[in-house]
């Protein structure tokens, strides 16, 4: 990683010692080396689907069982991947740092949780639960959905993948997210920095006097709006750079 990393590993170790907080966004990059598809690289989601068939209430609203169907296909898709050491670093900063750390995912998947991460804000919903269009209760769902399945609440037949869609606002903004941007440290990792409201959440850090660090595998529409960048795969720059911190703690 370089002598810049070590530089970027006392910066930030030095914040955190005199009481600084740490939040981190992360996105679609740190589930690519559990082989999980992005949706914007070469042959990601986006390229074989349409976002506004399947990411999208008016989508829904057309064929509900085209959106059921992809769903259904990437919750299936979790009891075949693993967390990577991506995640496990980061599920290890958080036991060492804890309430001072936050987790901010755009990730639908479950690896932050079965890396060991306990608090995990997923702002743009989960695939391993269902929402009810009647009550709103939340609840997991790990099997397939359909229009068919029954609310656990209220029993209406009126179940949605717990999935923020475009046009939709994405959870915890009212308050954990907005909080979690004034901390000291704001660490991005392996999100292209296309989508809003996270896309914006570094401007809002560095507005706050925050050090701002990207981890990516290559620049991202946002790149430049962070002081720091370390390019190179999430799984291996992850373990190295955030032992590095700790070991300065
Ligand atoms: P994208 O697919 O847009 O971007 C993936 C990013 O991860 C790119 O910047 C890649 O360079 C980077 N990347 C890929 N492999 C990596 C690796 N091994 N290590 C580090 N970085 C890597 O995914 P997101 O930015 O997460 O939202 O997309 C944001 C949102 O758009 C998603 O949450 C989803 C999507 O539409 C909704 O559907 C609402």
């Amino acid at each position: 990683m370089g002598q810049d990393c070590s530089d970027l590993a006392e910066k930030v170790s030095a914040r955190l010692q005199s009481g600084g907080r740490l939040t981190v966004l992360t996105g679609a990059g740190i589930s690519a080396e559990s082989g999980v598809a992005t949706f914007r690289d070469l042959g990601g989601l986006w390229e074989q689907y349409r976002v506004e068939d399947l990411a999208s209430p008016e989508g829904f609203a057309r064929n509900p069982g085209v959106v059921y169907d992809f769903y259904n296909m990437r919750r299936a898709q979790l009891k075949r991947i693993e967390p990577n050491p991506g995640h496990r670093a980061l599920a290890a900063l958080e036991r060492q740092l804890g309430a001072g750390f936050t987790l901010v995912t755009q990730n639908v998947d479950d690896l932050h949780e079965r890396a060991g991460s306990q608090r995990v804000l997923h702002m743009h919903g989960e695939l391993r639960k269902a929402r009810c269009q009647a009550c709103g209760a939340i609840q997991v769902w790990p099997g397939d959905l359909d229009a068919l399945s029954h609310c656990g609440q209220c029993k209406a037949q009126s179940l949605r993948p717990h999935i923020v869609w475009f046009g939709e606002m994405p959870l915890y903004m009212e308050e954990q997210i907005p909080a979690s941007l004034d901390a000291e440290i704001f660490m991005s990792i392996g999100t292209s920095g296309q989508v809003y409201p996270a896309a914006g959440f570094v401007g809002l850090a560095r507005a706050n006097g925050a050090l701002t660090l990207e981890i990516n595998l290559m620049t991202a529409e946002h790149s430049q709006q962070f002081q720091h960048s370390i390019y190179g795969k999430a799984g291996e720059v992850l373990p190295r750079l955030l032992a590095e911190i700790t070991a300065l703690l």
